[in-house]
């Protein structure tokens, strides 16, 4: 595989760090620019990230001295030095959107942690193991967009991480319904211990449009391409609802689910659904792609955050507690890392599969 030079925008934020550390020694892509605010811009990025450096790790070396550019005003220096941008910023939604396909209009295609663009139909939203062949919309983007190589994809909500790929592989029996509550960390909110403080000892019930999300989300990646209108068309199905609340973890979100079928399976062919699935992302053998993409635990008191977030690079899911219900088919809860498979991870393993797929050449 060649090699690709790619740029972080938002570099200096909770996602944008995560980009830095994971990107440090990616066998594929190779960092060639960091670009943040006007704030940052100008700073080497050691300086632009100061104490908000939250990662375990140190700094990559090879990053700390870069001048941090600004992502507006250099634009169309960003995008002639690299092949690709990763972008994860804080700012509005309409901003977002139009800093998103201002890159991809300079030929330059943008892998996005941003919600933004989540609902624009024609711009895929991938969990490279579930739903890898929505890269088929990017040519009918392409055309809207008037670009030859230019396009935007997105990744989900870090909420829907856990559960959505364990109901996926249930979808032969027909997932009718299903009811999540998630139990999220502080870090999906850029916060760490020392920033949070009011997180310490208590639980918060409202994260602010999680729960639209982790709602409406699903039906996309359970939807599909339709060629003729050259948009991605969302299923009607699954109906989810969903609770969202905060809790005093670092990193690591973990949902309880209930869900019903319209065939309900048995608990043995659930299991064996889990242990034996694996996607594009494994065939392709994509570099942060997990062995294992779902691994269950039989121990009643397992997954923990603390124990399972970090499994396999914090790229698979932990499920466990698979058990018939009262009033739904069967529950069970699910665990994913949520800046790494949530966030920064997942948006790297669909950099990885969009390059494997030509779509970055
Ligand atoms: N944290 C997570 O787990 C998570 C998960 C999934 C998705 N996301 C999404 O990822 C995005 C970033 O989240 P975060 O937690 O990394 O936020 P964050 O820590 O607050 O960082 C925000 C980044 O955006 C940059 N920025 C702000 N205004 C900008 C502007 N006008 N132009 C260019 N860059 C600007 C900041 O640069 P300065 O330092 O110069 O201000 C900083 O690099 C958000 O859309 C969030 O919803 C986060």
């Amino acid at each position: 595989m060649k090699t690709y030079q790619v740029g972080i925008i938002g570099a200096t934020g909770m996602v944008g760090q995560r980009f830095a550390t994971l990107l440090e020694n990616h066998p594929w892509f190779q960092v060639k620019c960091l670009a943040a605010s006007a704030r940052s811009a100008g700073k080497t990025y050691k300086e632009a990230v100061g104490s908000r450096w939250a990662m375990k790790t140190p700094m990559p070396a090879a990053m700390a001295d870069m001048v941090v550019l600004d992502a507006t005003a250099d634009m169309e220096k960003i995008a002639g030095m690299v092949d690709f941008v990763f972008c994860a910023v804080d700012m509005k939604k309409d901003e977002i959107r139009a800093l998103e396909e201002a890159y991809a209009k300079l030929e330059c295609p943008v892998v996005s942690n941003n919600s933004a663009h989540r609902g624009t139909p024609d711009v895929p939203m991938i969990v490279p193991e579930l739903n890898a062949d929505h890269v088929k919309v990017i040519p009918f983007q392409r055309k809207r967009l008037g670009t030859k190589r230019g396009f935007v994809a997105v990744k989900s909500n870090c909420s829907l991480q856990s559960y959505v790929p364990a109901l996926f592989p249930l979808s032969g029996f027909g997932v009718e319904k299903a009811l999540v509550c998630t139990y999220q960390a502080i870090s999906g909110a850029g916060k760490t211990f020392e920033t949070f403080p009011d997180i310490i000892d208590n639980v918060i019930p409202y994260i602010g449009g999680e729960e639209e999300k982790s709602e409406q989300e699903p039906l996309k990646i359970w939807g599909h391409v339709d060629e003729e209108k050259g948009v991605i068309v969302n299923a009607d199905s699954p109906a989810f609802t969903a609770q969202c609340l905060r809790v005093p973890v670092s990193d690591g979100h973990m949902a309880a689910v209930f869900a019903s079928f319209k065939n309900k399976p048995s608990k043995e062919e659930i299991l064996s659904c889990w242990k034996n699935f694996s996607g594009r992302a494994q065939e392709l053998q994509l570099p942060s792609a997990p062995k294992q993409f779902l691994h269950y635990f039989e121990e009643d008191n397992l997954p923990q955050t603390k124990l399972q977030r970090d499994l396999e690079g914090g790229m698979a899911i932990s499920i466990g507690r698979l058990r018939e219900d009262t009033q739904y088919d069967y529950k069970f809860v699910c665990l994913s890392h949520n800046t790494l498979r949530g966030a920064a991870g997942g948006a790297v393993l669909m950099a990885e599969l969009l390059c494997a797929e030509g779509y970055m050449d």
